[in-house]
C-alpha cells in the first residue's frame, strides 16, 4: 500500500503558490521592523523544558507542547513561543546597546487541535523591544503595528488594536479580595472570553470563581470597554497602573494610532507579562484567533542574570494575518501568478544544448533569471510549457541562433517579438517591460 500523502496533522506544508504569498507577508513585515531599526536574529528550535515552565505558564509548557525526553535523559521542548529565548540571549550578550531592538520569524509548536487559524506548527513574527522602561516603547510598538496594518491597505474597521494592563486587572481584583492563585486563575478565565461562547463563558466563570461577588466583579471588568467608565475610575482612581493607561491614551492620540482602544478584559494568556497587554483582532466575525498578541514584561531576563532588564513587544501569527487578509480580499492578485523566472530558454536539438547553457549563465551572471529546458520536448510543447509556467519571455535556440548571435525574444503575454544580438538582451527585455 503506497504511503499517506498527508503531512502530519497541524503541521505546515506550503505549496509554492502558497509560500508565494507568505513570503510576501514575511516581506512587508520585516520591512515596517526595519523602518524601525529593528534587527532580525534567530533562536534555537529546540529548549529547555524548565525555560518554559518557569514563565510561559503550566497549560502552554506541558499541555500543549510537543515536550520529550532525549537519549541524554534532558526534558526537552520544542519551542511553543519565542520569548523566553529571546530573553535568555540577551541576558547572554554581554555587550548590548540598551534599547536592544530585536525581530525574528520563529517557526513555533504547540499541541493544540488544529482550526481556522491554529495549527501545531505555525510562523510567528516576533518583535521586540528590551531595556526601555517608559511608554514610549509601547507607543513605537503599536505605530509598528499600526504600519503594518497599514502596508497591507487594512483600515481601522476591518481589524483593532485593543489593550489593557496586568497592573489594572491585579489592582481590580486584589481590590475584590482575590488571592495570588485566585489571580492567576481568573486571568485565565478572563482570557478565554472571546474565544467562546459567552452563555458558556458564564457558566465556566461560575464553576471557576465560587464566590459570587468576585464572579460578578470578574464579569464586570471583563465586560468594560472604556477608561471612562465610572465603575473603574471610581474604583482605580488613585491606582498608578490607571494612570499610566490613560496616560498611555493620550499618548496614542497625539500619535495618530485612532486603530488602538482599551479593553479591560485584555489580560493575554501567558503569565509573564506584567504592564500594557494588548492584541490585534480581526474585528468581522470570521477570525476569532487573534492576529497578534504581546505586551510587557519585567521579570524575564532577570532569570538569568542579576541585572534586569525590562522587555515589551509582541507574537504576529504568520497563519492568523494570512487568513484576516484573504478575509478582506488584501492579497494582491498577481501573487496567485507563479513568475519562477524572466526567461524560458527553449531549445531546439541536443546539438544546441551547451551554447543555450553558456547563453543561460551569462544571463544569470547579469541577474536575468532563465529557465531553461531540461524537458527534450519538441519546441512547440517548451514553449507550452513556459506558457503554463507564467514565464513572460521565451528564447528558443536552435542553428540559425547559433550561427548569427542574434536571438528572437518572444513576449507570450503581447505575442511580440524582438530580434537581438546577444548582448543587448538585456536592454530589449527593459524595452519590452515598458
Ligand atoms: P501568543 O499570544 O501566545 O504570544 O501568540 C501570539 C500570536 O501567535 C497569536 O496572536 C496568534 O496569532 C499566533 N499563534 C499562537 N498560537 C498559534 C497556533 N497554534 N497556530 C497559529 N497561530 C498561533 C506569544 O507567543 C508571545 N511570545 C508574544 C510576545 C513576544 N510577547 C512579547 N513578545
Amino acid at each position: 500500500m503506497p504511503l499517506s500523502r498527508k503531512p502530519l496533522k497541524g503541521m505546515r506544508e506550503l505549496f509554492p503558490g502558497e509560500k508565494r504569498v507568505e513570503d510576501y507577508i514575511v516581506g512587508q513585515l520585516s520591512k515596517a521592523g526595519s523602518a524601525y531599526g529593528f534587527e532580525a536574529y534567530e533562536a534555537p528550535v529546540l529548549e529547555p523544558l524548565d525555560l518554559f515552565l518557569a514563565k510561559s505558564g503550566r497549560e502552554l509548557a506541558k499541555d500543549q507542547s510537543y515536550n520529550f525526553t532525549d537519549k541524554g535523559g534532558r526534558n526537552l521542548i520544542m519551542r511553543p513561543e519565542l520569548t523566553p529565548s529571546t530573553a535568555r540571549m540577551v541576558a547572554a550578550a554581554g555587550e548590548l546597546i540598551f534599547p536592544v531592538k530585536w525581530m525574528s520569524f520563529p517557526l513555533c509548536y504547540r499541541y493544540e487541535n488544529p482550526q481556522r487559524g491554529r495549527a501545531r506548527e505555525f510562523l510567528q513574527f516576533n518583535l521586540d523591544i528590551l531595556g526601555a522602561d517608559g511608554l514610549e516603547a509601547e507607543l513605537e510598538i503599536f505605530l509598528v503595528l499600526q504600519r503594518i496594518m497599514d502596508g497591507f491597505s487594512a483600515v481601522p474597521g476591518q481589524y483593532a488594536i485593543r489593550y489593557s494592563s496586568r497592573k489594572l486587572a491585579s489592582g481590580v481584583l486584589l481590590k475584590y479580595g482575590f488571592t495570588p492563585l485566585e489571580m492567576q486563575n481568573a486571568f485565565a478565565v478572563i482570557d478565554k472570553k472571546d474565544r467562546m461562547p459567552l452563555e458558556k463563558w458564564e457558566k465556566w466563570l461560575q464553576e471557576e470563581i465560587a464566590d459570587s461577588s468576585k464572579a460578578e466583579a470578574l464579569l464586570k471588568f471583563a465586560s468594560c470597554g472604556t477608561l471612562n467608565s465610572s465603575w473603574l475610575s471610581k474604583l482605580m482612581a488613585d491606582d498608578p497602573a490607571y494612570s499610566e493607561l490613560l496616560k498611555f491614551s493620550n499618548m496614542l492620540d497625539r500619535a495618530g494610532v485612532d486603530s488602538a482602544s482599551f479593553e479591560a478584559g485584555v489580560v493575554r494568556g501567558l503569565d509573564y507579562y506584567t504592564g500594557i497587554v494588548f492584541e490585534v483582532l480581526d474585528t468581522g466575525g470570521e477570525n476569532r484567533r487573534s492576529i497578534c498578541g504581546g505586551g510587557r514584561y519585567d521579570n524575564l531576563v532577570g532569570m538569568f542574570s542579576n541585572q534586569n532588564v525590562s522587555g515589551v513587544g509582541f507574537g504576529l501569527g504568520i497563519l492568523t494575518l494570512k487568513l484576516f487578509l484573504q478575509t478582506y480580499g488584501l492579497i494582491p492578485d498577481d501573487l496567485a501568478l507563479s513568475h519562477p523566472a524572466d526567461i524560458f530558454l527553449a531549445v531546439c536539438t541536443d546539438e544546441q544544448r551547451e551554447f543555450a547553457l553558456n547563453l543561460a549563465e551569462s544571463l544569470r551572471d547579469a541577474d536575468i533569471s532563465v529557465e531553461m529546458d531540461l524537458s527534450r520536448k519538441n519546441l512547440s510543447k517548451q514553449f507550452k510549457i513556459a506558457d503554463r509556467k507564467a514565464i513572460r519571455y521565451v528564447v528558443a535556440i536552435g542553428p540559425d541562433e547559433v550561427d548569427s548571435g542574434n536571438v528572437t525574444i518572444r513576449d507570450m503575454n503581447t505575442g511580440e517579438s524582438v530580434e537581438v544580438d546577444i548582448p543587448h538582451i538585456r536592454d530589449a527585455l527593459s524595452m519590452m517591460e515598458n
